[in-house]
């Protein structure tokens, strides 16, 4: 809570408390630190790093590549990595049937990081837009995403991740009821310990442009997910949807994307004091990146600083591709 000043100046000199680092130290309120960092990772079949062209110093992981991030996560003191899939064109259906392939791409990431690093939290998406040949998150009929029977399909996708070893199920398919759907298949399927982060407030966002590159799912895409995504103009909408997936069994929360949307994170801490993530999406690494590539910013300070904005909004922690970086920065 704010409190009125009890002094005016020249009594109260605000500057005092900033006249050296240790006194600036001293008085701060929020730290930002590894801890607070899960590190967004796109993964692919194939050998070897790719970089991904609109998002400068991201790279796919093959999954031998993925098992060593692994273990620089252990080291660097980032507590999780979320992975995502790049799959080949030729891979794809309507179904998105490689979604819940239990050799597939995703449960053989899982275990390679997890015997490298078994003290790294792995976090899977749940969603079918990298697997299906129209590039959206469910299933369609006549044009329309189909709700109820695409979450038959999360929970298959779902269930897959949690027995390749998944600790974390983030289910970002906004689908209405998937939480419910997932935390009953997990209780009954003898995973209760299986977490959830749900992508509760995703915001049908242009900020997503350079991810659906990275997956390959960019050229598939056909018109947009504004019928399952939030829209932009909402908050008191937000809040319901948070209400919804902690009432069906989430763990955790998240709100999505991050800068552009800390005041919705905000008021989702203060409702309801759950663990609150935000996601940094693709399209805000992307741009922080092209400024500092023009010399238009100084990267390295903007970097820690739009990290440090998430914490001050109240967040438990941020999903983001500058993890690794990041926590080398801070002094890991
Ligand atoms: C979709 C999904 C998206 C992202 C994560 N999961 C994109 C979308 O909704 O189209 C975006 C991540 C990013 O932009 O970094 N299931």
């Amino acid at each position: 809570m704010t409190k009125a000043p009890i002094a005016a100046y020249p009594a109260l000199r605000p500057r005092r408390l900033r006249q050296a680092d240790w006194i600036r130290r001293m008085v701060r309120e929020t730290t930002l630190q590894p801890s607070d960092l899960l590190w967004s990772m796109v993964v692919h079949d194939g050998d070897g790093l790719i970089p991904v062209k609109s998002m400068p110093g991201v790279d796919r992981f093959s999954v031998k590549e993925a098992a060593k991030a692994a273990v620089q996560a252990r080291d660097l003191g980032i507590p999780a990595i979320a992975i995502f899939p790049f799959i080949d064109g030729e891979k794809k259906d309507a179904r998105g049937t490689q979604a819940s392939d239990p050799d597939g791409l995703i449960a053989r990431a899982v275990k390679a990081m997890k015997d490298a690093a078994p003290e790294v939290g792995i976090m899977c998406d749940v969603a079918l837009d990298p697997f299906t040949d129209h590039g959206h998150d469910g299933l369609i009929e006549d044009g329309k995403i189909l709700n109820d029977p695409t979450i038959e399909r999360l929970v298959e996708q779902g269930l897959m991740q949690a027995a390749a070893g998944a600790d974390i199920l983030a289910p970002s398919d906004m689908m209405d009821g998937r939480v419910a759907a997932l935390r009953a298949a997990l209780e009954t399927g003898g995973h209760q310990d299986v977490m959830i982060m749900a992508y509760a407030a995703k915001y049908a966002s242009a900020f997503y442009g350079p991810y659906r590159e990275a997956i390959g799912s960019a050229k598939a895409l056909k018109g947009d997910k504004r019928t399952y995504q939030m829209d932009p103009f909402n908050t008191e909408e937000a809040l319901r949807e948070v209400a919804m997936d902690i009432a069906e069994g989430a763990d955790m929360v998240m709100v999505k994307p991050g800068m552009p949307y800390l005041d919705i994170v905000q008021r989702v801490v203060e409702a309801f004091a759950m663990p609150t993530f935000a996601y940094q999406v693709s399209g805000e690494y992307a741009m922080l990146m092209a400024a500092a590539q023009n010399g238009w910013l100084e990267e390295e300070r903007a970097i820690l600083e739009t990290l440090t904005s998430f914490k001050r909004a109240g967040c438990a922690g941020i999903i983001t591709y500058f993890a690794p970086r990041a926590a080398k920065l801070l002094g890991a």
